[in-house]
């Protein structure tokens, strides 16, 4: 098996450690192409080091550009790349512009996409991520997506529900495996010069883009009586300095700002923080893996699961808000408590392994082509059925040729479909083909 994992940002690296790292233990071969989105030593060689990952194969060098310059720059070198290489599968982890050119590079080549973290959705197309994660969804084969909630999400856009499979998040792998190691080898601890203190992140576009909402967080940070440690984004340290607010925060008493830290002295910082203030989408699924609570500065999230498990709380970005919760969360230890224990939706850790197994099965099975026009028979409609009797998905599907399952309603609730679900008193609409 030969598979080619695109990638280019921190969280791309981080979060295809783990999957690069099954690929090689299971003796399959792994191209590893680099698009170069990041480039800073701390946002991407670090990590390399850190996760102990092999050197790319290649390094598309794209740097900062703009958005349509990056993606058709990408795409352009990876018809390159892809077509020497014959893979049997591509692999592309999120949301950014390097996950969309990956995915849509790919499927012109009509090479299997197989999208990590498939499924999210913020509902926000201001979002340059959403619009990212939707087109590379619509170009895929295969879907690893979190959590059932995320699954519904692709059945509800006409996604084949049995290309579909809940893996969990492979955050979590990268997590558990590096927690520990971290504790024992950051140098970080040295180097916090408070003893108690609020992790921060920040550099979503939409916060650090926007003059008068990056300088109405950052006020409410400067005047909270709270301790924070801010390892700050370059794109951050970017609008700050066009703001001149990059040295007020320097400054500030109560601000202790590093430069990005490589993931052991993140997960060490983190780790030992009271509470952490992220717009980031992998640091609040780590808050929640850590069981730290989580305040997110932002007005939606594509991670709801930690919302309604309980671990996180949208805040937005207003200074009243965010003090407001900020001193409800630490001043209030029963809420605080309730918080930390929130359940963890993105499994066990073992996401990464079953993430192989089914790229494995699915070229074992020949289920992984991308269909050729001849199985495609002519499409009659969609259907709503009242299910009377016990039959599960898998059962229907083979009795009733042309017909494909694309929602299930347990009274008005949408279920999460699985072969194996039994349909009795649900309601089904089905998607139905002309049979040959
Ligand atoms: C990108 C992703 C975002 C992801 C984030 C992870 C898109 C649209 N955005 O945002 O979804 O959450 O990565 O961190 O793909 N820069 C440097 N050095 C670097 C990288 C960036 O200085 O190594 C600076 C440059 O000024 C650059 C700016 O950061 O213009 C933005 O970089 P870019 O990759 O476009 O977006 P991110 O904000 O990093
Ligand atoms: N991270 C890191 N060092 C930092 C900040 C974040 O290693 O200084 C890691 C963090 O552990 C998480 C990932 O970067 O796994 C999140 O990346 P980022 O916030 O840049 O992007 P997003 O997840 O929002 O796409």
């Amino acid at each position: 098996m030969k598979i080619a994992v695109v990638l280019g940002t921190r969280p791309e690296i981080i979060k295809m450690a783990p999957v690069i790292d099954e690929i090689t233990k299971n003796n399959d071969e792994c191209i590893l192409i680099h698009t170069g989105q990041h480039y800073d030593i701390e946002m991407s060689k670090q990590f390399f080091e850190d996760l102990n990952i092999k050197i790319p194969d290649y390094n598309i060098g794209i740097g900062s550009k703009t958005a349509i310059k990056q993606i058709s720059i990408i795409i352009s070198e990876l018809e390159k790349i892809l077509l020497d290489e014959n893979v049997d599968i591509v692999l592309v982890q999120g949301d950014t512009n390097t996950v969309l050119a990956g995915a849509l590079a790919s499927n012109k080549l009509k090479i299997p996409v197989g999208h990590v973290e498939a499924g999210l959705r913020s509902f926000d197309k201001n979002m340059p991520e959403e619009t990212n994660r939707i087109i590379a969804d619509n170009c895929s084969e295969l879907y690893f997506v979190p959590t059932e909630e995320t699954a519904i999400n692709l059945q509800n856009e006409g996604i084949a529900h049995n290309k579909i499979h809940i893996t969990g998040n492979t955050i979590v792998d990268a997590c558990f495996r590096h927690k520990d190691i971290a504790k024992e080898k950051s140098i970080l601890k040295e180097n916090i010069i408070f003893d108690e203190y609020i992790a921060l992140t920040m550099h979503r576009a939409e916060n650090v883009d926007d003059s008068e909402r990056l300088t109405n967080i950052i006020n409410a940070l400067l005047s909270l009586d709270k301790n924070i440690v801010f390892p700050i984004h370059p794109h951050t340290r970017k609008s700050l300095e066009e703001l001149d607010l990059y040295e007020k925060v320097l400054n500030s008493e109560n601000i202790q700002v590093t430069k990005p830290l490589g993931y052991l002295d993140f997960l060490y910082l983190i780790s030992n923080s009271q509470l952490i203030l992220t717009d980031s989408g992998g640091v609040q699924e780590e808050a929640i893996t850590l069981n730290i609570p989580c305040i997110t500065l932002r007005y939606n999230t594509e991670r709801p699961e930690t919302i309604t498990a309980g671990g996180n709380i949208l805040a937005g970005t207003t200074s009243e808000e965010i003090s407001r919760n900020i001193n409800h969360i630490l001043d209030n230890p029963d809420v605080y408590k309730s918080m930390q224990n929130a359940s963890n939706p993105y499994g066990d850790g073992t996401s990464s392994k079953q993430i192989i197994k089914i790229i494995k099965d699915s070229i074992i099975n020949d289920t992984l082509n991308v269909k050729k026009a001849d199985s495609i028979t002519d499409f009659i409609g969609y259907k709503k059925y009242s299910i009377k009797n016990d039959i599960t998905v898998n059962q229907y599907e083979k009795t009733n040729k042309g017909h494909i399952i694309e929602q299930v309603f347990d009274d008005e609730n949408p279920l999460c479909i699985s072969d194996d679900l039994n349909l009795k008193d649900m309601d089904i609409i089905v998607k139905i083909f002309k049979t040959k």
